[in-house]
């Protein structure tokens, strides 16, 4: 029987080690909680590393044999790549690039370029030891841009589909990165390429036809002899867990607890993973800018910010936590009394169960990234909302802006537009909330992970299919 081997840098579950002991946790960002609950059907697997670095064979083998009950099979990374792959090239270069950030976040450096290349390499050669004739290959992200044609030349007809969770940028950036070319072509290696919008489509059909001896004609580009068809797929997510969630007693009782403590003031949610893209920095500008300007509203309001460690040993992560910390220090020193602290921050992820009472019990979710490739919190905060009520303030700049146009759509960089739309979201009248929310629920309902999951493999079919029978 044929499976589906889904590959991402990092897998669902994360390995950390307390003394000798390694123990398993959830991983955070879009893509593991996207994919993490529908990837354990049939015979399935997901490849990808379990972020942390381990040495001894024997943890080696102990944690494989743990993850294949999961149907995980891990990458282990040696120090030097995750400081060069991932921290390096992926963090350094990618990342930025994609979401432009230029000179003082990108830095070029060849050898980071060299162990890039080298770990697809490993990536490749881990999916070929499993891999059969008429399984289907998903490879995720930018991490692993090069996989799909180094696959590709020793696997000619096999079925691959790539998918992109963050934003492809225009020719004008991408161009900028030197090895530009090599990228394309190991993309181009995919049968189906994806990502969340039109505009990427459009700028990734752009970046290939300026930069590569290609041509395409609507969405497929032909490259040699091969067909490969790019278009838009929105990611969704596990709407079901998000809508069923504070119906559980866990979930109520948390719920109870954080209206009780915010009994007499609007709570504005703000969670993101640790990153420049998000636009940490400017929403608590646009939040300091309300308290300064409307004092009225000071007690009236608080925000409770959650900030999930993520890449603090990349100097640029490690400089913006010190900076959301001085930054945070000085509001709240400045403002707050003896009843009221204006910004509860958290700099440590929390399980679904507290996120989940969190988006049920906030008035407001603010969620301004400056760039982002879909951005999920915005659709879990809508799809808790099981009464219909609150205010989603949404950034034009995450892809989640063209499906959720029923939230305050602001310009992140707009610190005035951001303050008043915190006040709009504070008045707003019950009936506009639930008018808003309800579209904004019915929309993340239909189009749900499954829902993503099932149009992009039945795609893939399509595509497979058109391409053998022109043959
Ligand atoms: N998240 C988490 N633990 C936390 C806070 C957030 O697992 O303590 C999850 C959140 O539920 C969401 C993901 O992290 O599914 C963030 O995804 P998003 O697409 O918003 O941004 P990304 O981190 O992928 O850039
Ligand atoms: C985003 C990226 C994912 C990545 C996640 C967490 O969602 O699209 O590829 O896994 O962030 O980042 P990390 O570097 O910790 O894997």
């Amino acid at each position: 029987m044929s499976k589906t081997i889904i590959v991402s840098n990092r897998l669902p579950v994360k390995i950390s080690k307390t003394g000798e002991e390694y123990t398993l946790s959830p991983s955070e960002g879009g893509l593991a909680t996207g994919l993490g609950s529908i990837y354990k059907k049939g015979d399935n697997k997901w490849i990808g590393w379990p972020g942390v670095e381990i040495t001894d064979d024997g943890d080696r083998q102990a944690i494989t044999g743990q993850l294949a009950d999961l149907s995980l099979v891990p990458i282990f990374l040696e120090q030097e790549e995750i400081n060069q792959y991932y921290e390096g090239f992926s963090n350094e270069v990618l990342w930025p690039i994609f979401h432009y950030y230029t000179s003082t976040y990108a830095v070029y450096r060849q050898s980071n370029w060299d162990y890039y290349n080298a770990v697809n390499h490993k990536f490749k050669d881990a999916v070929l030891a499993i891999a059969e004739p008429g399984d289907v290959i998903w490879i995720h992200d930018y991490q692993l841009l090069l996989l799909a044609q180094l696959i590709r030349n020793e696997m000619p007809d096999v079925s691959i589909g790539f998918f992109l969770h963050i934003p492809f940028p225009s020719h004008e950036m991408f161009r900028l990165i030197p090895w530009r070319k090599e990228l394309l072509q190991g993309m181009l290696g995919a049968d189906l390429i994806g990502f969340h919008t039109f505009d990427d489509v459009r700028h990734f059909l752009d970046a290939s036809t300026r930069i590569l001896p290609v041509s395409s004609s609507a969405n497929v580009i032909t490259t040699g002899d091969r067909s490969v068809v790019v278009e838009s797929f929105p990611m969704g997510i596990d709407e079901k867990k998000y809508s069923s969630l504070p119906l559980e007693k866990e979930v109520i009782e948390q719920v109870a607890l954080i209206k009780e403590t915010f009994k007499n003031t609007k709570l504005i949610l703000s969670v993101d993973r640790l990153d420049y893209s998000k636009g940490i920095l400017q929403r608590l500008q646009a939040f300091e800018l309300l308290l300064q300007l409307y004092p009225e509203y000071c007690e009236k309001v608080t925000m409770h910010m959650i900030v999930v460690p993520s890449r603090d040993t990349v100097p640029q992560y490690a400089h913006l936590r010190d900076e959301i910390d001085k930054r945070v220090g000085n509001i709240n020193a400045m403002y707050r009394n003896m009843e009221w602290t204006p910004i509860h921050y958290y700099y440590r992820s929390f399980p679904v169960e507290t996120l989940s009472a969190l988006y049920y019990a906030a008035d407001v979710c603010l969620v301004s990234p400056m760039r982002d490739g879909m951005n999920l919190v915005s659709k879990e905060y809508v799809a808790s909302r099981i009464n219909n009520d609150g205010v989603l303030i949404l950034s034009e700049m995450a892809g989640a802006s063209k499906e959720l146009i029923d939230a305050l759509i602001v310009n992140p960089n707009d610190t005035r537009e951001v303050c008043n739309a915190i006040i709009t979201a504070i008045n707003m009248p019950l009936s506009e909330q639930k008018r808003r929310m309800k579209q904004m629920r019915q929309l993340v309902a239909k189009f749900n992970i499954t829902h993503w999951v099932k149009i992009f493999m039945d795609r893939l079919k399509e595509v497979k299919q058109m391409q053998r029978s022109m043959q």
